[in-house]
Formats: C-alpha cells, sequence, structure tokens
C-alpha cells in the first residue's frame, strides 16, 4: 500500500481510469450525490459560491478506498444538486505538505478565489508540524504560502482553517480546530487586514465549553439570518440523552461572537446536525440571500462501506439553513428537476426500492416504513418507524452492518408533522418537520434487500417520485 503517493496526471490516467472503470457499473453507485471517481473522499472543502457558481472540493486520496495523501478533487455547480467533475483541484507537491493537504474552506474576493487549507507537514523525526496555507484557483489550485506556521503553545492537532470576512471591522478571520496541551478540543482565532499577514489572538472562549471533547476538527464560521453560528465536529463526547450516539459528532452551537474579546457567547446548547449514524466535517457556504451546508456522510476511523466495495465514500445533499428559535432548520436544496412524475399511495405500498424522494403528509400517525427490505419478511431492511410520537431508525436488521460498535438504532421524541426521504444507492437522508431534525445514514443493501414496505393503521398521505441518475464525466 503506497500511502504517499501523489497524482501525476500523465503517468497515473490509465492506471486510475481502469480503477474507476472496475466500479463504474456497480450497482452502488450514487444516483445523486457526489462521490469520488476513484479512490476514497471525506470532508467537503473550499465550499463557496465564485464568479457566478457553486465551487466545491473534496478530500480526496485517489489511489485506492482508505485515507492516503490527501488531495483536493474539484467540482462545480449552478443548482447545487448536480457537481460536475472538473479534476484534481490541489496536488499536495510541496514539501511543506508532505503528508498531504488537509481540509480547509475558501473566500471570493474581486474575483479571486482564496483557499485557505492545512499543509500536513512532518518533520525528519516523523513528528507532525501543521501549517496554514493560503493559496489562489487558477484553473487549480497554485500559489501556495504559509500564512500561519505550527503554533507551539498547542499540540500537533491544529487544522481545517474557516475564513470569515467581519464586515463589521472589515477584517478577516481565520477559525482553527485545534487541541490544548491538557488534550481538549477548542478554537483559535487568528486576524489580518489584507488575507496575506496573520495576528494569532488566542483561544476563543466559549462558557461551558472548556472540556468538551478532545479535539475540534472542521469548524465553520457563519452568519445565518442575523445569527453568529458555529458549526464544529468535535471528538469524545458522552453520549447524552439519545443525541451524540456517533464515534464522533458534527454539531452547532447559536450565539454571538465578540471578535474583541474573543467570546463566543452561546444562544443554544452544541446541537447535533444530524441525528443519525454518518455526518460529519460539514461545511457552509453564502450568496448574497441563502446559506447552505454539505457534510461527509461518513466518520474519521471507523470501519467504512469503502472498506467492503472499495469504493463509494459519498457527500450529503446540499441543505439550505435557516435559524428558528435558536435551532439551525436544514431544508435539501431542490431536486425537483431530476425527479420523475409523483405516485400517490393509498395507505399501503409494497414496491421495489430505487433512489427516491417519499413524502409524507399528515404524518403524525403511526407507520413504519422498511427500506431496502427483504420480500415478505417484517424484520429487514432499514426501518424507519412512528409511534406514540418517537421516531426511530433502526438498522439492526440489515445484512451488511458496518460501523458497529455504535448502537445501530437512533431515536427522537416529537410531534411529527411533515416527512422527506431521499433514498441513494447506498444513503438515505430523512427531514422531519420541514427540516427542523434530520437523519442520515449510509446503508449497503444485499442483493436481496431490495423492496419498500410502507404500513400504517391509519390513512397516511404518502407520495414518491424516482430520482433520476446524474451522469458524471471521468475527469483527472
Ligand atoms: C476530518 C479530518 C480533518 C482533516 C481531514 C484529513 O475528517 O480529520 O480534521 O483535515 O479529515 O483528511
Amino acid at each position: 500500500m503506497e500511502l504517499r503517493k501523489i497524482i501525476d496526471i500523465n503517468s497515473d490516467y490509465e492506471y486510475l481510469f481502469d480503477q474507476y472503470n472496475k466500479i463504474k457499473n456497480s450497482k452502488y453507485n450514487q444516483y445523486f450525490h457526489i462521490e469520488p471517481l476513484t479512490g476514497l473522499l471525506n470532508d467537503p472543502n473550499g465550499f463557496s459560491y465564485h464568479n457566478g457558481k457553486w465551487v466545491l472540493f473534496y478530500q480526496w486520496y485517489p489511489f485506492g478506498p482508505f485515507h492516503g495523501q490527501k488531495h483536493w478533487y474539484m467540482t462545480e455547480s449552478t443548482d447545487l444538486v448536480k457537481f460536475e467533475n472538473k479534476g484534481v483541484g490541489l496536488i499536495p507537491e510541496e514539501e511543506f505538505e508532505n503528508f498531504g493537504a488537509y481540509s480547509g474552506t475558501a473566500l471570493s474576493t474581486n474575483g479571486d478565489l482564496n483557499i485557505f487549507y492545512t499543509a500536513n507537514y512532518r518533520d525528519e523525526e516523523n513528528i507532525r508540524r501543521p501549517k496554514q496555507v493560503l493559496a489562489k484557483l487558477n484553473g487549480v489550485v497554485e500559489d501556495k504560502k504559509i500564512i500561519i506556521d505550527t503554533n507551539y503553545d498547542y499540540t500537533e492537532h491544529q487544522r481545517d482553517p474557516s475564513i470569515y470576512f467581519n464586515n463589521d471591522d472589515k477584517n478577516y478571520y481565520i477559525f482553527l480546530g485545534a487541541q490544548t496541551k491538557n488534550l481538549k478540543g477548542c478554537i483559535l482565532l487568528y486576524k489580518s487586514s489584507n488575507l496575506n499577514d496573520w495576528d494569532f489572538l488566542g483561544e476563543i472562549k466559549i462558557e461551558g465549553y472548556d472540556d468538551f471533547g478532545y479535539m475540534w476538527e472542521c469548524p465553520s464560521f457563519t452568519k445565518i439570518d442575523g445569527n453568529d453560528v458555529l458549526f464544529f465536529s468535535p471528538q469524545g463526547l458522552e453520549t447524552k440523552n439519545y443525541t451524540l450516539e456517533n464515534k464522533d459528532n458534527n454539531g452547532y452551537i447559536v450565539g454571538e461572537m465578540d471578535f474583541e474579546k474573543l467570546v463566543f457567547k452561546p444562544k443554544s446548547e452544541f446541537i447535533q446536525l444530524d441525528r443519525g449514524f454518518e455526518f460529519y466535517a460539514a461545511q457552509t457556504a453564502s450568496d448574497s440571500n441563502n446559506t447552505y451546508l454539505i457534510s461527509w456522510l461518513g466518520l474519521p476511523d471507523i470501519d467504512t462501506i469503502s472498506d467492503r466495495i472499495r469504493s463509494n465514500s459519498s457527500l450529503s445533499l446540499v441543505r439550505k439553513l435557516n435559524i428558528r428559535e435558536n435551532k439551525v432548520i436544514q431544508s435539501p436544496v431542490s431536486i425537483d428537476k431530476y425527479l420523475s412524475s409523483k405516485v400517490n399511495i393509498e395507505k399501503e405500498c409494497y414496491i421495489e426500492t430505487k433512489p427516491m424522494k417519499l413524502e409524507l403528509k399528515n404524518s403524525n400517525k403511526d407507520f413504519k416504513i422498511r427500506i431496502y427490505s427483504k420480500k415478505f419478511q417484517e424484520n429487514s431492511g432499514l426501518i424507519l418507524s412512528y409511534k406514540n410520537d418517537i421516531l426511530e431508525l433502526n438498522r439492526t436488521n440489515m445484512d451488511n452492518l458496518f460501523n458497529d460498535k455504535d448502537r445501530n438504532i437512533r431515536n427522537i421524541s416529537l410531534e411529527l408533522k411533515n416527512l422527506e426521504i431521499y433514498i441513494d444507492s447506498t444513503s438515505i437522508e430523512i427531514f422531519l418537520n420541514d427540516g427542523e431534525y434530520s437523519l442520515t445514514s449510509r446503508i449497503l443493501p444485499s442483493n436481496d434487500e431490495r423492496y419498500l414496505y410502507i404500513t400504517s393503521n391509519d390513512d397516511i398521505e404518502i407520495s414518491y417520485s424516482l430520482i433520476n441518475k446524474i451522469e458524471n464525466n471521468f475527469i483527472i
């Protein structure tokens, strides 16, 4: 296994094309979610609105379905559903990024796309000395320059710069995920008036969060509907009242950021972004109207789908964000133009599971939906049920279990008003009450797990539409 290999577009083209062809017709390929041409993807990177288009990169190891030398792969979109492949965007070819180009964000200024990322550098003794880099997108990401050197007051875990322009004081800020020497997660703040020269301001104080996991990865700071929102992925939290049940969890705090005092004053508690199984490293991007979020449908250091089928790592759907009562509401971006016509179902349904959007209106009635279920087999497939005001997502009965050190059941107690489910070949995203909650899960249906059963003792209003496959090209 050659982990430190970087792409040479010419000499690697055939090898990668061959790898791609081996998985091209797999039934496990996603229909409407981003996945890599070869190898493995993880965090979304550099998500931004630039020169009239959405730009999105992701962490990519091209040569196999495991975490190797990280590159950034580039895509572009106009509708936030179809992301067109653009080829490798960032190759870790400098000495200072000898162990990969790690995650980061982007900011569009006067026609330039400024890319901020972590150069995962290891010295001669193999010790991590991470550095933060500014580069420009010019077809590919180039003109790399170290803007923030290793901070020796913190451990070697310092990464994933989130860039933010503060309209109030006209300065740029970088929120950097880090770990204190007492092994606690935190965020460091850096400031610049020109994007090139950066001052370290200190650690952000968030009352009640001094001891909240051992590392905070992938911060993403933004304003939504007039509120400051700090998204991050803390590692090592304890499970609490049926929340935070994943090995690592991604969430946010709504609050107020005081850039002078370095204080983020919470208006909400830390709220898990998604109550399903695999959802991590989410990143936001805004145009002049809205803020959107996309995440990795995976988690660090777990047994993944990729290990099983040599591919199929994936990103989430893009979700539009709003704030309601200090909570982030997530509505998936419309995929209407990729849908076939709507079919209404009365009460019960037995059909084949295909990539589709399923909607339930007036769904405060009890029901049970078995997705990718076995024929006439009651306890099979992925089961979504609602009874006595508890919604349960249960994947314990599926033939292929993975990430199974975590409990394979998730519950939410709520009065359900409506439900939208997006089923793809190896993932499912569920939105409750117009985006008040979401639950996401990777799945790997076996050949026998093919049917969709919906049952209820009441009249429920259900409809579904098949989703057309979004094709993409092999571009390295
Ligand atoms: C989160 C993460 C980041 C890092 C990247 C490396 O999944 O560990 O902290 O930058 O992945 O691929």
